[in-house]
């Protein structure tokens, strides 16, 4: 499996003396040179963490693989039609929570978001929508053309190592499956850690898994290359230790 890192954690640091440190660029200078496959960010309709300027400037580094997370709002449709990054996975957001939380309900809203997704396609950014592990949500994002679902692993990552742990982990491994029935690809993320991850190799056809909170964590007691490095062994390889 691939790693995707969530830098959005650097922006909030940095916010919370509003100065320039810790500096988002470096860090995804640092995740690039790590060769990770993607630099994840979130720009949130309120800007709490990732500012324009961040994404605009990572979509400027060479060699660097920008998957922009962000609502299904007019707004971010415009940004990543102008910017073009290389992936956009669409989130639900609202204003008070501190992540996010659960899957976007694409059901009661599909029609807009098949017109959301057919301006990116022609644009040739890669679409993916963030669902729960739900049937009827795979069957909606199928209608879009996106070629792309991420699953939200909240509720695994949550229930690990407890008696609620096999059936969340069913539950993703069922709706990864039934993805693969419609043609497709399957990411993943929410909540993934060094402890819970190895699970995510029994889901056998998982491309990239998205991460930030628990690498940033780390990064904090053992630096950003470090934390990073870990993580994409993890990922790499089917097992519960690193090596
Ligand atoms: N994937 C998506 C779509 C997310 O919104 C987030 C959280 O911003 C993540 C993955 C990463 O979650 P975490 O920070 O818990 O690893």
């Amino acid at each position: 499996m691939l790693l995707g890192v969530n830098i959005d954690h650097v922006a909030t640091l940095r916010n919370a003396r509003g100065g320039i440190e810790p500096d988002v660029i470096t860090a995804a200078r640092i995740c690039k040179d790590c060769k990770v496959a993607s630099i994840t960010t979130h720009l949130r309709e309120d800007r709490r963490h990732i500012k324009d300027a961040d994404v605009e400037a990572i979509r400027m580094l060479p060699r660097t693989r920008l998957n922009l997370e962000m609502a299904m709002t007019q707004e971010m449709l415009d940004i990543a039609l102008r910017l073009r990054p290389h992936a956009v996975c669409i989130v639900p957001e609202k204003r008070q929570e501190v992540t996010t939380e659960g899957g976007l309900d694409v059901v009661s809203q599909q029609d807009w978001a098949i017109e959301f997704t057919r301006p990116l396609l022609e644009k040739n950014i890669e679409v993916s929508f963030f669902i729960d592990p739900d049937v009827h949500q795979i069957a909606a994002v199928a209608k879009t053309g996106a070629p792309f679902i991420e699953l939200h692993t909240g509720r695994y990552s949550e229930a690990f190592g407890t008696s609620e742990e096999e059936k969340s982990f069913q539950d993703l491994k069922g709706a990864a499956l039934f993805a693969k029935n419609f043609g497709l690809k399957v990411n993943a993320g929410h909540g993934l850690n060094y402890q819970n991850v190895h699970r995510m190799h029994e889901i056998p056809n998982l491309v990239e898994l998205n991460i930030g909170h628990s690498i940033i964590s780390r990064a904090i007691f053992v630096g950003l290359e470090q934390a990073v490095k870990e993580m994409k062994y993890l990922c790499e390889n089917n097992s519960k230790n690193l090596s």
